[in-house]
């Protein structure tokens, strides 16, 4: 696992960005695990700004977003389509059927899974995934206690994480207390993993990831075992580290 420590949030989007331009120029039909939450959104902004520029292309391709809830249609809000559709997708010049997210809606959820495996498979493997962390050291909905070897299955969600992303939802509406999410042996599997992580409160989670043991009780630990993984800091996220 390499760890990269910035000075600033700004300058881990960058660097992000930087993973992103670097492997589109040289394989520009690669295929890009992405993620959501509020973590990611800076480096979105800085690659649609390059693709503003005219320095940067999707047009050749393929994205597969690490998880979505259950339960919500492409059309919430709330759900990730939605969030990747405003955040990227609709800025950029990736083609809508190279793009995919887990169908928070599958009348089968459980065949829905196999079928976003099947469709990693198809196109090729993930060729680098891009990851946040909870405060509880998740990976996608990898909450703590999955299985490290986990595929692309439906995920309970924990009261810790409900909590935490109780903020994207207005008072009173519902929100999921389900997932489809990659599986960590699914992450895994992708050539090149980047974990972006920022602030203060990330700061145990990510002692826990880089120092702790590889436990089914930090996610995030199962990167250990990952040959190309890097973990991109800033100085807060970084404070609990040896
Ligand atoms: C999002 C995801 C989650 C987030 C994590 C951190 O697709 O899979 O694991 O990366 O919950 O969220 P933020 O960035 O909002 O702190």
């Amino acid at each position: 696992m390499q760890i990269v420590i910035q000075p600033s949030a700004d300058a881990v989007a960058e660097y992000g960005a930087d993973q992103f331009s670097r492997l589109l120029s040289k394989k520009p039909d690669a295929v890009l695990g992405l993620a959501t939450g509020s973590t990611p959104v800076a480096l979105y902004q800085k690659l649609i700004a390059r693709y503003q520029a005219g320095k940067l292309s999707f047009a050749k391709a393929t994205s597969f977003n690490l998880d979505e809830y259950l339960g919500l249609s492409p059309e919430h809000p709330q759900s990730y389509h939605y969030f990747m559709q405003q955040q990227l997708f609709a800025l950029i010049d990736i083609q809508p059927e190279q793009t995919h997210v887990p169908a928070g809606d599958a009348a089968d959820p459980i065949a829905a899974c196999h079928d976003y495996e099947a469709r990693i498979a198809a196109a090729g493997g993930i060729d680098l995934q891009l990851l946040g962390i909870g405060r509880n050291g998740h990976i996608g909905f990898n909450e703590p206690s999955s299985g490290l070897r986990s595929r692309t299955r439906v995920k309970t969600l924990t009261q810790a994480t409900i909590k935490d992303n109780a903020r994207f939802f207005t008072e009173g509406e519902y929100q999921p207390h389900l997932s489809i999410t990659m599986g960590i042996g699914t992450i895994l599997d992708a050539r090149k993993v980047l974990l972006l992580a920022t602030g203060e409160a990330k700061a145990d989670a990510v002692k826990a990831m880089v120092e702790g043991p590889l436990s089914a009780a930090c996610p995030a630990s199962a990167l250990q075992l990952h040959q190309h993984a890097v973990v991109v800091l800033d100085e807060a996220a970084a404070s609990k580290l040896n």
